[in-house]
């Protein structure tokens, strides 16, 4: 995308600065989620985001998946002029694209951009001098222009080489799964990750057909293995299943739930957005029960123990109107948590 393109979504009509709304007519949240929208992604649910996450319009909020910087700029525009946004991606193409859309904003000292993965976001905030925090939000998963970008090669609808990494500088590619694994640790992958019913012909198909290079050969692969009907819907449960073991996604998702929590002040709040129940379970327990296994632990006096307050007892979810705009809404599941004070105020 070239540099005007990018200014050209960042100059579209602002519906917040510094915090106030300054637009008369009421904004719908689609509206504000299209508004942030560039040719490298359409953040879903950013006005939920942006009310959910920010309490101190002059605090330092990080944004884990800065992608291509929309729920960003979102928060900028939302916050004061002495705010910081730290924006985190592993994927060099997402950090290049928002700096650039940001640019403005990182000559101010407002915008800061981290390459490395979320899962080492205290190490990552700790070089940069930073510590405490007034917000984290994850944004899951993977960018359109990841998915639009056939030699990423996680599309099935394009031809790529198989690789799938999200940060171009890990060792184990798709291709690398797919030509070394059993039978069995192939079909316990596609099964995992994939929640897939028919994962044991598949992953025989995979085996009897290798070496696979391309998306194209697992496609085809796949396809020998499944009714016609059932073709699309099997080709996106395997590609996820396999983007999701290449880039650890669900490890690194409990890693960062656990150092999102230590970073935030008390007070300070973590919103996720998960688009499958795979990364949207552990993120319900998490933020409800501060751990990832669900358990409702108790004090002598049968108060639970958590160091979140739920603000979302259900996700939020898209509006219908988002939905009709950018269909990649419509799993989106908003979860927001407050961090409790680490004491309880002293009684006056
Ligand atoms: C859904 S996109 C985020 C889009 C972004 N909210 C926006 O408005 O443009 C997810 C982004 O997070 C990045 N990402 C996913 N997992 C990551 C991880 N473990 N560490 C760092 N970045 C990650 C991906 O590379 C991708 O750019």
């Amino acid at each position: 995308m070239s540099i005007a393109t990018i200014h050209m979504a960042r100059q579209s009509p602002r519906p917040q600065r510094h915090g106030k709304r300054v637009a008369d007519e009421p904004v719908s949240p689609s509206a504000d989620s299209l508004r942030y929208a560039s040719d490298y992604h359409a953040p879903v649910l950013a006005r939920e985001v942006v009310e959910g996450l920010v309490t101190n319009p002059s605090g330092v909020y990080v944004d884990g998946t800065l992608g291509g910087g929309g729920h960003a700029a979102a928060l900028l525009d939302a916050l004061g002029p002495d705010a910081l946004v730290v924006g985190i991606d592993q994927d060099a193409d997402a950090l290049t694209t928002a700096t650039e859309r940001l640019f403005d904003d990182l000559q101010a000292g407002r915008f800061r951009a981290l390459r490395g993965n979320f899962a080492d976001m205290e190490a990552l905030l700790a070089d940069a001098g930073l510590d405490a925090v007034d917000g984290v939000l994850l944004d899951l998963g993977i960018s359109s222009h990841q998915i639009d970008e056939a030699a990423r090669g996680f599309a099935f609808s394009a031809d790529g080489p198989l690789d799938m990494r999200m940060n171009a500088a890990a060792p184990e590619t798709a291709a690398d799964l797919i030509n070394t694994l059993d039978v069995q640790a192939l079909t316990d992958l596609l099964r995992a990750y994939g929640e897939e019913p028919r994962a044991w012909p598949i992953a025989n198909a995979i085996v009897e057909q290798r070496p696979l290079a391309t998306t194209g050969d697992l496609a085809d692969a796949v396809r020998s293995a499944v009714p016609t009907r059932e073709e699309v819907k099997t080709l996106a449960r395997v590609f996820q299943a396999l983007r999701i073991a290449v880039n650890d996604e669900i490890g690194v998702l409990e890693r960062v739930l656990g150092a999102a929590l230590r970073v935030l002040k008390p007070g300070g709040r973590l919103a996720v957005i998960a688009y499958h129940s795979l990364e949207d379970r552990p993120t319900k327990h998490f933020l409800r029960f501060g751990n990832l296994e669900g358990e409702a632990r108790k004090d002598f006096f049968g108060n639970l123990l958590t160091p979140f307050t739920l603000l979302t007892r259900k996700p939020l979810t898209a509006s219908a109107a988002e939905v009709a705009a950018n269909p990649r809404a419509r799993s989106a599941r908003l979860r927001i948590a407050e961090k409790k004070p680490d004491r309880p105020p002293e009684p006056s």
